[in-house]
């Protein structure tokens, strides 16, 4: 290998065939002038990626669970809080936006906000946290809507642990379930916290977009669980 570019052999992709990388990028909020906005947006689309993520892990470890393979549900869930680790990291980018560059890109979001992201919504739905309150967000698409509601019908990580905990008969294996599951609740009540720090810094006591309380709303938020079951050790 001299590091000149070759085609790679008859019949293999490359990398950005793999990656499609050409359409990714092309949607990628990453073209604006402004490269505050090019912070803010592309850090949401990355978000939103790695939400897509959670949730097909989410639905491997309710798999495992109903399976009874603690092993591959550890396993399915060891990523989880990295994951969300790394989302809650990505908060600090987002603080180095100035105050101005902040309020600028504010205005121009109208009532747009992370509020609508219904893949937030699917991951706690998936996990058992229902409020149905959250259906009729505005600026959810029909097609969220549908999303939504098939998630509600669906069966919850935490109804999979619970039955799991119950058919199981090795101690140390629901545990390690338990844990593994509790170190993602833990990690996003992290990035929860996280989220209303940021919303104070560039918020204040002001409302968020959607019409929230902000800061106050999403502290209140923070205390939400997803798998409130999990931490429970008795
Ligand atoms: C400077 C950056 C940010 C600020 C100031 C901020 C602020 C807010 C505020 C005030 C809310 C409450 C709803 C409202 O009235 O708008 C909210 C909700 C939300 N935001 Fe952000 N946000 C920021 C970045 C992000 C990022 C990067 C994501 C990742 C996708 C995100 C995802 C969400 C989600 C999922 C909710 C709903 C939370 C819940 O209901 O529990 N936010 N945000």
């Amino acid at each position: 290998m001299n590091g000149q570019a070759v085609a790679p052999p008859e019949g293999q992709l490359s990398y950005g065939e793999i990656l499609q990388l050409d359409d990714l990028l092309s949607s990628a909020r990453v073209h604006d002038d402004d490269v505050d906005s090019v912070l803010f947006l592309a850090t949401h689309q990355s978000c939103e990626i790695y939400f897509a993520v959670l949730l097909r892990h989410l639905e491997a470890v309710r798999a495992a669970l109903d399976a009874d393979d603690s092993t591959l549900a550890v396993r399915r869930a060891a990523p989880l809080p990295i994951i969300v680790t790394t989302l809650t990291r990505q908060f600090d980018g987002l603080a180095t936006l100035t105050p101005r560059a902040f309020d600028a890109i504010r205005t121009e979001l109208g009532t747009a906000s992370g509020f609508q992201s219904a893949q937030f919504r699917e991951v706690e739905y998936l996990c058992g946290l229902r409020d149905t309150r959250f259906l009729s967000t505005q600026g959810f698409s029909e097609e969220d809507r549908a999303r939504l509601g098939a998630r509600l019908k669906e069966r919850s990580v935490q109804e999979a642990y619970a039955d799991f905990a119950v058919r199981a008969t090795d101690p140390d294996a629901v545990e390690r379930v338990r844990r593994a599951l509790v170190d993602f609740d833990e990690a996003l009540a992290m990035w929860r916290a996280r989220h209303a720090v940021l919303a104070e810094r560039f918020l204040g006591g002001a409302t968020g977009t959607a019409g929230s309380e902000g800061a106050a709303y999403l502290w209140m938020a923070a205390r939400r669980r997803v798998l409130p079951d999990a931490w429970a050790t008795s």
